[in-house]
């Protein structure tokens, strides 16, 4: 029987994890179907249940989700209980395990991708919401050095770098000489820029969560205009975080080469981030 995963969220239709999907399980050849699944934003317990209770095997949480996920699941993985978020369910008969892939999918797409380093590398990120704590502890595992968290309401920086035993910053004083940028705000979203000096991004690599199939966001624009050695957007670790979860769920590890490529040559979804 065909087995029936999905990506939960709202909004979720600019999604491209069904795309990814669809490609891994025709590359190993394993029978699945792969859905999106809108839940009202303060309806994600009924949805889930209710896709499970149906014969579901397994989700993807994105945006607003991934906090709800992780008090809604039964028990954790270390990485999920590390960030205290969750991007993917497993269903084994009547229990749910919350896993987290986002973090392991940015350090692939860094380290194995793109080529660059995090041991010792100092890294700034930019934002404390859900997009920051899911990957913060995988970058200090990876080596990262004199981890900064800095946003525009510094007391979410100040709690979620208390949680990692990491600094705090205003975005106003984030200072210089930073090897690695990460954006984890949302203002791509409104293809704005988050207000850092330019000092920030000179002769650093510059990686925005958020991905444009279109062009390049407004972070990576703005970095590479100021200096940034390197930029990126955050499709390759979709894809990555995508492989986790489906290696979680099938036992099989599928190839993510040419996807990325492959996606930005398709028909041009909208912009989106995360799942
Ligand atoms: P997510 O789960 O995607 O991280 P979130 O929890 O709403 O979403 O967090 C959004 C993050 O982007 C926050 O850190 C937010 O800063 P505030 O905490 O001050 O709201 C940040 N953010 C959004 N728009 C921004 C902008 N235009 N400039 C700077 N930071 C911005």
């Amino acid at each position: 029987m065909t087995d029936r995963y999905a990506v939960i969220g709202n909004p979720v239709s600019h999604s491209l994890s069904p795309r990814i999907h669809a490609r891994f399980a025709a590359a190993t050849q394993q029978d699945l179907i792969y859905d999106k699944l809108e839940a009202p934003v303060d309806g994600f317990a009924t949805a889930v249940e209710r896709f499970f209770d149906a014969g579901g095997k397994g989700l993807n949480i994105t945006l607003p989700f991934k906090i709800d996920a992780w008090r809604w699941v039964d028990d954790h993985d270390d990485a999920a209980r590390r960030c205290g978020a969750v991007n993917t369910i497993l269903r084994h008969g009547t229990i749910s395990r919350g896993c987290c892939t986002d973090g392991c999918g940015l350090v692939t797409d860094l380290l194995d991708n793109l080529g660059w380093r995090l041991q010792g590398a100092r890294t700034l990120m930019l934002g404390a919401g859900g997009a920051a704590q899911g990957v913060v502890p995988a970058l200090v595992e990876a080596g990262a050095t004199d981890l900064t968290i800095a946003n525009r309401t510094r007391r979410k920086a100040e709690l979620l770098a208390e949680r990692f035993a990491v600094r705090a910053s205003d975005l106003e004083t984030v200072g210089d000489g930073w090897d690695v940028v990460v954006n984890a705000t949302s203002a791509s979203i409104d293809d704005d820029r988050v207000r850092i000096a330019p000092q920030a991004v000179a002769g650093s690599r510059c990686y925005d969560l958020f991905y444009s199939l279109q062009s390049d966001t407004a972070f990576c624009r703005w970095a590479a205009e100021h200096g940034a050695l390197a930029t990126s957007d955050g499709l390759g670790m979709l894809v990555e975080q995508a492989a986790a979860a489906f290696a979680l769920w099938r036992g099989v590890q599928p190839s993510t080469a040419g996807i990325v490529a492959a996606l930005r040559r398709g028909d041009g979804a909208s912009p989106g981030s995360l799942s």
